[in-house]
């Protein structure tokens, strides 16, 4: 995995038919996307309950891509050997999470995995200054984590900070929540370079129906394109 700033789009499963994620996922990568972003909620870090490491471990194979996956959980340190084990490439947590995100960032890369932390709407960009020797993805929330849909919070003085910050570093920032072709370009000319997306990638298609997927996910790329 050789690293670039140019535009990536990452489809959220959270947005995709939980009874049929292979045959979505593989639909998703037809049709242009080019990560998969699985959120997993454990109803205590965030309201809602998703799914853990076995369905991620059930769906790799179907990934042809890359396997995002943010956990949205506390504790994070136990659990972070099963995904790793599920075929993770990317594995962020919280900086809300728990007192020890250092710990935890260093644990994700002695597994193998991408290390990424995640900063909710309410958390300001210093909170990760100490960490960007340690992290490969700064994963900014332009939506309070916890259910799909929402409406984008704009973040993007955050992002701009990030990215000074970042420097030279080899390290990407993620966009997730609320994306859609109005936003994206907001967040991209300020210098995040990977966007999740999940109702306004998934709308409007199906398994049966893919062709939508593909549609939105150009609507996304050439708005966030036209903003660099
Ligand atoms: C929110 C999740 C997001 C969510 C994005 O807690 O982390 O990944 O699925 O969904 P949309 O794009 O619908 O805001
Ligand atoms: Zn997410």
């Amino acid at each position: 995995m050789t690293f670039d700033r140019s535009i990536k789009i990452a489809p959220s499963i959270l947005a995709a038919d939980f009874a049929n994620f292979g045959a979505e996922i593989q639909a998703v990568e037809a049709q242009g996307a080019d990560w998969i972003h699985v959120d997993v909620m454990d109803g205590h870090f965030v309201p809602a309950i998703t799914f853990g490491a076995q369905t991620c471990k059930a769906i790799r194979p179907h990934i042809k891509t890359i396997m995002d996956v943010h956990l949205m959980i506390s504790p994070v340190d136990a659990y972070l050997e099963g995904f790793a084990e599920a075929g993770a490439d990317f594995i962020t947590a919280h900086v809300e999470a728990g007192p020890h995100i250092h710990r935890t960032l260093q644990n994700i890369r002695s597994l193998g995995c991408k290390a990424g932390v995640a900063l909710n709407p309410g958390t300001p960009a210093s909170a990760v200054a100490e960490l960007m020797d340690m992290v490969d993805l700064v994963c900014v929330m332009t939506v309070n984590p916890g259910f799909g849909g929402q409406k984008f919070i704009d973040m993007t003085a955050k992002v701009r900070e990030l990215r000074t910050m970042i420097g030279d570093r080899p390290i990407h920032i993620e966009i997730d929540g609320g994306v859609d072709p109005t936003t994206a370009p907001l967040v991209a000319g300020a210098g995040a370079d990977v966007l999740v997306a999940g109702s306004a990638v998934f709308r409007g298609g199906s398994v049966a129906d893919p062709a939508p997927y593909g549609v939105n996910l150009k609507a996304i790329r050439a708005a966030a394109s036209a903003a660099l």
